[in-house]
C-alpha cells in the first residue's frame, strides 16, 4: 500500500468527520476500527435520536485545563456548519429544549450521513481491524495490525476514551500518546450518576425513578434540569453535568423547585389558608413519595396556622437546600465522556498535530476537552475532526 496516505483510527464521530474533511481536500483516507460496527456511540446517542449538536455552542461550555484550546476549532467548523450538512441531505431534526438538536429519525440517520459522504469520497474503512505496534518512520508511521501492515504519512487518533466499554470504548489512544512521550492529564468519568453510600440511599429508597426539576451546584459550578432518584443514587440531566465538576469528598448542593422560593410560599400560604393542612400545600408541588422521604420526621396533617415559622423554614430547606456527598459515581461503564486526556498543550489547536511527532495527530475525545450534556461533546467531535482533516 502506497504510504501517501491518512489512517485514522476510529469509525467515531470525530474519526469519520476528519476522513470526510480530509478526503473533500484530496487525501487518500483509510479508517481502521476494532470494532464490528462503525460509529456505535452515534447510534446509542440522545436515546437513540443522536443530539447532534446544540445551538448555542460556545467554549465555555467546554472543561479543559486550557479552556482556550477548543475555541479556534469551534470556530472554524460551528454548529450551523453542521445543521447545514443535516439539511444538504434533507434529515428532518428538532430542537428538544435548551439549543438541543436531535434528529427526527434514529440516530442510524445521522450515521448514515457520515457513512454515505464517506462512500462518495472513497474513504475506505476497515472494521475488526486491532493494531499490535505503531512505530514511526522517516516519512510516516507503520502500523501492524491483525489485517496486515499499513504505512502512512499521517495518523489520526480519534479513538475516544475509557466511557461506555460496552461500545468498544479503551484507552488506546491515552497509551499510544504516552509511547510518544506526550503528557496525559488526570482522567475520570464525567456526565455520569453518582452513588450514594447504603446510610444516605436508606431514607430514598422508595425514590426510585422519581424527577423532578433542580438547580444543582457544585464548587462554584450549577446547573437546572431535572434530577432523577436511582436506586443506586442520583442520575437525570443536572446531576450528569455537575458530575463533571465534582471531585470525590466535595458536597453537592440540591435545590427543588428554584423558581419558588418555598420558605416565604409557606408563610405566604398559613396566612391566607390558615386550615389547609401542610401536606396539602407540599403536595401542589411534590409528589407524595418525595414529601414521604424528605419529611418523614414531621407530622404534615396538621392546619398550617399550627406550624411555627422555624419548622415551615427547616421543612422548606430539605427540599430547597439539600446537601449531600456522593460516595462516587457509576463509573465508566455509564459515562457519557471521559475527563481528562491527551494535554492540549501537546497538540496544535489549529491542526491538532502533536507539536513533538510530526504526522501524528489527536482528535475528540481522546483529548481533554469535554463538553457539556446537550450536543456539545459532538459538536467537538465534528469541530476537531473538520478542522484536523483539512491539515492532514
Ligand atoms: P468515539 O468513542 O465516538 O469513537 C471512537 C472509535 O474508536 C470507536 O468506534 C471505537 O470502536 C474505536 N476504537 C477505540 N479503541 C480502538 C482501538 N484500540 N483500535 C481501533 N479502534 C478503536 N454526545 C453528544 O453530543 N450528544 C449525545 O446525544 C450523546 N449521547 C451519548 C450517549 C451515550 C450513552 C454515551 C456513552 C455518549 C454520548 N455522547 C453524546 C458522547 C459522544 O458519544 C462522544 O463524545 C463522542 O462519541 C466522541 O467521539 P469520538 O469520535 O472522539 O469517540
Amino acid at each position: 500500500m502506497s504510504n501517501n496516505h491518512a489512517v485514522i483510527i476510529g469509525a467515531g464521530a470525530a474519526g469519520l468527520m476528519c476522513a470526510i474533511s480530509a478526503a473533500e481536500s484530496g487525501v487518500d483516507v483509510l479508517v481502521i476500527d476494532h470494532a464490528n460496527k462503525a460509529g456505535k456511540k452515534i447510534l446509542i446517542s440522545g436515546g437513540g435520536r443522536c443530539n447532534f449538536t446544540n445551538m448555542y455552542t460556545e467554549p465555555s461550555n467546554y472543561l479543559s485545563q486550557n479552556p482556550h484550546f477548543c475555541k479556534s476549532a469551534l470556530k472554524r467548523y460551528t454548529q450551523w456548519d453542521f445543521i447545514a450538512e443535516v439539511d444538504r441531505v434533507g434529515l428532518p431534526w428538532h430542537e428538544k429544549k435548551l439549543g438541543q438538536l436531535f434528529s427526527d429519525n434514529k440516530s442510524q440517520a445521522i450515521l448514515d450521513m457520515l457513512l454515505n459522504r464517506c462512500d462518495e469520497l472513497g474513504v475506505t474503512i476497515r472494521l475488526n481491524c486491532t493494531m499490535e505496534t505503531v512505530s514511526q518512520q522517516e516519512n510516516g508511521f507503520i502500523l501492524n495490525t491483525n489485517q496486515g501492515v499499513i504505512e502512512c504519512h499521517a495518523l489520526v487518533v480519534a479513538s475516544g476514551a475509557m466511557s461506555f466499554p460496552t461500545m468498544g470504548a479503551t484507552d488506546f489512544g491515552h497509551k499510544l500518546a504516552k509511547k510518544f512521550g506526550l503528557n496525559i492529564t488526570e482522567t475520570r468519568p464525567g456526565l455520569v450518576p453518582f452513588t450514594l453510600d447504603a446510610r444516605d440511599l436508606a431514607p430514598l429508597k422508595n425514590l426510585s425513578g422519581v424527577a423532578i426539576d433542580a438547580m444543582v451546584s457544585c464548587r462554584d459550578m450549577s446547573f437546572r434540569e431535572n434530577i432523577l432518584f436511582t436506586h443506586k443514587g442520583l442520575s437525570g440531566p443536572a446531576i450528569l453535568q455537575i458530575s463533571s465538576y465534582w471531585k470525590p469528598g466535595q458536597s453537592v448542593t440540591v435545590c427543588m423547585l428554584p423558581d419558588i422560593d418555598l420558605a416565604q410560599f409557606f408563610k405566604d400560604a398559613q396566612q391566607n389558608q390558615p386550615n389547609k393542612q401542610l401536606n396539602t400545600v407540599l403536595r401542589q408541588h411534590f409528589p407524595e413519595r418525595l414529601i414521604e422521604a424528605f419529611c418523614q420526621d414531621f407530622d404534615l396533617s396538621k392546619p398550617l396556622q399550627q406550624y411555627k415559622h422555624k419548622d415551615l423554614t427547616s421543612i422548606a430547606e430539605r427540599f430547597q437546600n439539600w446537601q449531600f456527598i456522593p460516595s462516587g459515581t457509576e463509573g465508566y461503564k455509564k459515562a457519557e465522556v471521559t475527563l481528562g486526556g491527551v494535554d492540549t498543550d501537546e497538540v496544535s489547536s489549529k491542526t491538532f498535530e502533536a507539536k513533538s511527532v510530526k504526522g501524528l495527530y489527536f482528535i475528540g475525545e481522546v483529548l481533554d476537552v469535554t463538553g457539556h450534556l446537550g450536543g456539545f461533546n459532538f459538536q467537538w467531535a465534528w469541530a476537531s475532526g473538520h478542522c484536523c482533516g483539512k491539515a492532514i
